[in-house]
C-alpha cells in the first residue's frame, strides 16, 4: 500500500482528532501518504481533500471537533453516490480507507467494502450505542463535559430548592443519560429504552421531598420524552418548582480528555496497521482495554448496542 486516506463523518466528537494524528503518522513512518477528504464522505464524492503529513496534525491533539470537518451525506447513500466515491478512491489511487464515525458511517463504509475497496472503520459517537466496543470515542469526554455542567446545576438546585431536568443528547440511547446520573448523584435518569412511569417518579420524588430533600435533579436523554412537558407534570402533580436545562451541543465539543486522546491514538495507529496488513472490512473496537477487531456487516447488521442492564440495576440502587 503505498496511499491511503481518512474521512470524519456524522456527527463530531472530540477524540477525532487525536485520531488522524495518530492514523497519519503511522502511516507515514511507514512510507506511506495519507490524505484526508474534507467534510466525509461529501468530500470523497466532491473528490475534495488534503495531504496530510507529520506537521499538517500538529497542535490538533488537544482540540475538540475535527479538522478535517465532518457532515451527513445524503449523496453517498444512494447506489450512484457510492459508485463515485468508489472511481473518486481508484482515480486517486487510494489504497486503503480510514471511516471515523457512528452507526451511519459505518453503514457506509460497508457499502465500500462490499464494493471490494479496502476500508477500516472507527466508533465515534458520544452516544456509545455501536455495538463490539465497549468504547466509542468522544463518549468519555461528552461525560466529563455533563458531569460539569450538572455539578454547577446543583449549586443552583440546592440555593434555591429546585428540581431540574438535565436533558443529555441521546436520540435512541440513554447511556449517557444513565452513566452521567450515576456519576453525578442525580435522584432519577429518563431513558428511551425504559417507558418512564410519571406518577411512580413523582411519588419517589414527594417521598424524598418529605424525609427532608430540598433538591432534585433528573437527568434525561433527548430521545425519551418531552423535557418541558415532564417539568410540568412534576409540578403539577406535587408542586415542586422543576426547572430545563437543555446541554445539546455544548456535550460534544471542548479539549479531549485523557482517555479519548489515548483511545484516538490507539484506534487511528491500529487502522493504519491493519490496511498495511490486509486486514479489511472491519471496525477497531475496545473490549476489556483490548483491540479488537469486528467485520463492518457485524457491527452495522447486529443493530444498536443495548444499554447495559448492570447500569440500569447500579442506577436503580443508587439514585433517589
Ligand atoms: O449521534 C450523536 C448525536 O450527538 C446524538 O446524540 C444527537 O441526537 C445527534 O448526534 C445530534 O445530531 P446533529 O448534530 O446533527 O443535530
Amino acid at each position: 500500500m503505498k496511499r491511503l486516506a481518512i474521512l470524519t463523518s456524522g456527527g463530531d466528537c472530540s477524540g477525532m482528532n487525536a485520531t488522524i494524528r495518530a492514523a497519519v503518522r503511522t502511516a507515514i513512518a511507514n512510507d506511506v501518504e495519507m490524505i484526508g477528504y474534507l467534510k466525509g464522505y461529501a468530500g470523497l464524492l466532491k473528490n475534495d481533500y488534503t495531504i496530510l503529513n507529520s506537521r499538517s496534525v500538529a497542535g490538533i491533539l488537544q482540540r475538540g471537533g475535527t479538522f478535517l470537518q465532518s457532515a451527513r451525506s445524503a449523496e453517498f447513500r444512494t447506489e450512484e453516490g457510492r459508485k463515485k466515491a468508489l472511481n473518486n478512491l481508484l482515480i486517486e489511487k487510494i489504497d486503503g480507507l480510514v471511516v471515523i464515525g457512528g452507526d451511519g458511517s459505518l453503514t457506509g463504509a460497508l457499502a465500500l467494502d462490499k464494493m471490494g475497496f479496502p476500508v477500516i472503520g472507527i466508533p465515534a459517537s458520544i452516544d456509545n450505542d455501536i455495538a463490539y466496543t465497549d468504547m466509542s470515542l468522544g463518549v468519555d469526554t461528552a461525560l466529563n463535559n455533563i458531569l460539569y455542567a450538572v455539578d454547577c446545576i446543583k449549586d443552583t438546585a440546592s440555593s434555591h430548592d429546585r428540581a431540574f431536568i438535565v436533558e443529555v443528547m441521546g436520540r435512541n440511547s440513554g447511556y449517557l443519560a444513565s452513566t452521567s446520573a450515576i456519576a453525578t448523584g442525580a435522584e432519577f435518569a429518563i431513558v428511551p429504552e425504559v417507558e418512564l412511569d410519571l406518577v411512580e417518579m413523582c411519588h419517589q420524588l414527594r417521598q424524598r421531598y418529605d424525609e427532608g430533600r430540598t433538591n432534585a435533579l433528573i437527568i434525561m436523554a433527548e430521545g425519551a420524552g418531552h423535557a418541558q412537558e415532564i417539568a410540568d407534570g412534576i409540578k403539577n402533580a406535587i408542586g415542586f418548582e422543576t426547572r430545563v436545562t437543555v446541554l445539546g451541543h455544548y456535550q460534544r465539543g471542548g479539549a479531549p480528555t485523557v482517555f479519548d486522546r489515548l483511545l484516538g491514538s490507539r484506534f487511528g495507529m491500529k487502522s493504519v496497521e491493519l490496511l498495511l496488513s490486509g486486514t479489511k472490512g472491519v471496525m477497531v473496537g475496545l473490549s476489556a482495554n483490548s483491540l479488537t477487531t469486528t467485520l463492518l456487516e457485524m457491527v452495522v447488521n447486529g443493530g444498536q448496542k443495548k444499554l447495559n442492564d448492570d447500569l440500569l440495576h447500579m442506577e436503580e440502587i443508587l439514585c433517589i
